[in-house]
């Protein structure tokens, strides 16, 4: 009798949990707020700290046990060194670099570079690049300021976000369409290339053939001016970037869910409602006027959402590539060198042609360090953190069956420190999508059933650009609340 009522009363509160409509009864308990964000990391973060300075209730939803999110570090066991292994460094966008100063953060300290000996080689062959000689200083930052000023004409329409993009695809202007490498060629900055691609631009998976907007929003003004030494690339004097959302994290307290995702939800105007999963399965249920939706809008992510046809038609067209960062350790590597990805095929070395995806785009030594190598490989939307740690291990194989690198003594072989999957990235869409309007489609959904879109697919992908959408984008979400 007693354990049937129990049974009935579970199938009861299994069945209400398993519809759409996140009923509270089946949360241990409902969390009101004026605005929920899902998602912790640099867009994330910024966007609790304003809500809260502009007199609003807030809950961060994060799924990692801390926030920051692509703000990766290591701590090296030998030397006690913090050594940042995702974003390097915040540039000067505008006036982003109130953010940390509003956290009490500075942005006094450089980026360190060890003095490295560069071998360009093929990894997918294991042989050095024949003739692939980086451009020198008088090539190269002649062709970045080319590409600068170029670039300049397009940025109040790309940055911080697409507010002043063309309405009609008609208006948008051919250099944002053609395909980056052909964008290259027009301004005479290939020699240029070799630089961004090593930096950032190489997450496009197949560079030198996206848009030429898609390089715009991964290697854009922000890291050009700091490149040729026009702008800051800053850290906080201590080193690791991840002491901002030390200071954010302290500043939210409990204001945070940490280990936790969205299961549900349902949104209309002026009242949203989520059913959240904690680590420890617990479910919670949180009830707010807004939702600023602060991930990688992904499939995956966007799938708790119960999108609507227009919310699908956006997101579903937005293509990604996949972005592995790290350290790592072999035998075979020594102080002091660093391994780079190149092409053999021709125009390799007039920096026309670039190797895609999936690829092992760099092994660089760690200044200071023993034996630490700091890596970035990029795969496509197909491969998994175990396609890349096998393709990085054969990378490694192919330079020793090349002699590129000695044999390794004994039987040790590829250790990894860190392996940080950055997941789904450098969201994008094909120049025709661009020109059918996929970008006016994006921002319409901004407001839509209650719910707000920050981070890189909705701006670009730089922490200090995001933290300037932010403060465009939030008095929007606050709006009549
Ligand atoms: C290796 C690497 C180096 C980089 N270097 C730089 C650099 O030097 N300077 C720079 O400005 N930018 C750099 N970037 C770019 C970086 O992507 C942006 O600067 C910025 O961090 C993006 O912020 P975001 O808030 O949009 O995304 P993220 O930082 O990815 O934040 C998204 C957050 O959402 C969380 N999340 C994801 N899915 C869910 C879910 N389902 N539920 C709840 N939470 C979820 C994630 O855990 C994460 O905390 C680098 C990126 C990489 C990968
Ligand atoms: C920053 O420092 C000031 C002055 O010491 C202090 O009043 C403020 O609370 C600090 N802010 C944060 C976010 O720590
Ligand atoms: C292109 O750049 C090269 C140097 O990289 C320079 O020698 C050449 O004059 C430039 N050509 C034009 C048309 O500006
Ligand atoms: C680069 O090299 C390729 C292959 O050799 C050649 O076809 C192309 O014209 C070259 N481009 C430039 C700008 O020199």
């Amino acid at each position: 009798m007693r354990s049937n009522k129990m049974r009935s009363g579970l199938v009861a509160a299994l069945l209400s949990c398993g519809v759409a409509a996140a009923p509270p009864n089946c949360c241990t308990k409902t969390i009101h707020r004026d605005v929920v964000v899902v998602g912790g990391g640099a867009a994330g973060a910024h966007a609790g700290v304003w809500l809260r300075d502009h007199g609003k209730s807030v809950l961060l939803i994060e799924k990692n046990d801390r926030l920051g999110g692509h703000t990766a570090d290591y701590t090296d066991p030998v030397t006690g060194k913090v050594i940042n292994v995702g974003v390097q460094a915040w540039m000067q966008y505008k006036d982003a670099f109130d953010f940390p100063k509003r956290m009490n953060v500075s942005t006094s300290g450089s980026m360190q570079f060890a003095t490295l000996n560069y071998h360009y080689v093929d990894m997918k062959t294991g042989k050095p690049v024949e003739g692939w000689v980086s451009p020198g200083p008088d090539t190269l930052y002649p062709a970045l300021q080319r590409y600068l000023t170029a670039l300049e004409k397009y940025e109040d329409m790309v940055l911080p976000g697409f507010f002043n993009f063309p309405k009609k695809g008609a208006d948008i202007p051919e250099d944002l369409l053609m395909p980056f490498g052909e964008f290259a060629l027009k301004y005479n900055m290939s020699a240029a290339v070799p630089q961004i691609w090593d930096s950032t631009a190489q997450g496009l998976a197949d560079t030198m053939h996206v848009p030429a907007l898609w390089v715009f929003q991964a290697s854009g003004v922000p890291m050009v001016r700091a490149l040729l030494g026009q702008g800051a690339a800053a850290v906080p004097a201590s080193g690791p970037l991840f002491e901002l959302f030390e200071a954010v994290a302290k500043f939210l307290g409990g204001d945070v869910l940490y280990s936790s995702t969205v299961v549900s939800a349902s949104r209309s105007p002026g009242k949203v409602t989520l059913r959240v999963r904690s680590g420890s399965g617990e479910l919670t249920c949180v009830q707010a006027k807004r939702l600023v939706v602060a991930m990688e809008p992904t499939p995956e992510n966007m799938a708790p959402f119960a999108l609507d046809d227009a919310e699908r038609a956006v997101f579903d067209k937005i293509e990604y590539s996949t972005v592995y960062a790290g350290i790592l350790r072999h035998p075979s590597l020594k102080s002091g060198q660093a391994y780079t990805n190149r092409s053999p095929l021709p125009g390799s070395t007039n920096y026309t042609v670039f190797p895609t995806a999936a690829q092992l785009g760099r092994m660089d030594w760690v200044g200071g360090t023993e034996d630490l190598f700091q890596f970035t490989a990029v795969g496509t939307e197909a491969d998994t953190e175990e396609s890349m740690k096998a393709l990085i291990a054969r990378s490694i194989d192919n330079l020793i069956e090349a002699g590129t690198l000695a044999r390794p003594e004994g039987g040790r072989g590829l250790t990894f420190s860190i392996f940080a999957n950055h997941g789904k990235m450098h969201a994008r869409v094909s120049a025709d999508e661009l020109r059918a309007g996929f970008v006016q489609q994006q921002y319409a959904l901004q407001g839509r059933r209650s719910t707000y879109y920050t981070g890189a697919a909705f701006s670009a992908g730089f922490s200090t650009v995001l933290w300037v959408y932010n403060d465009v984008l939030l008095p929007k979400v606050i709006e009549g609340i």
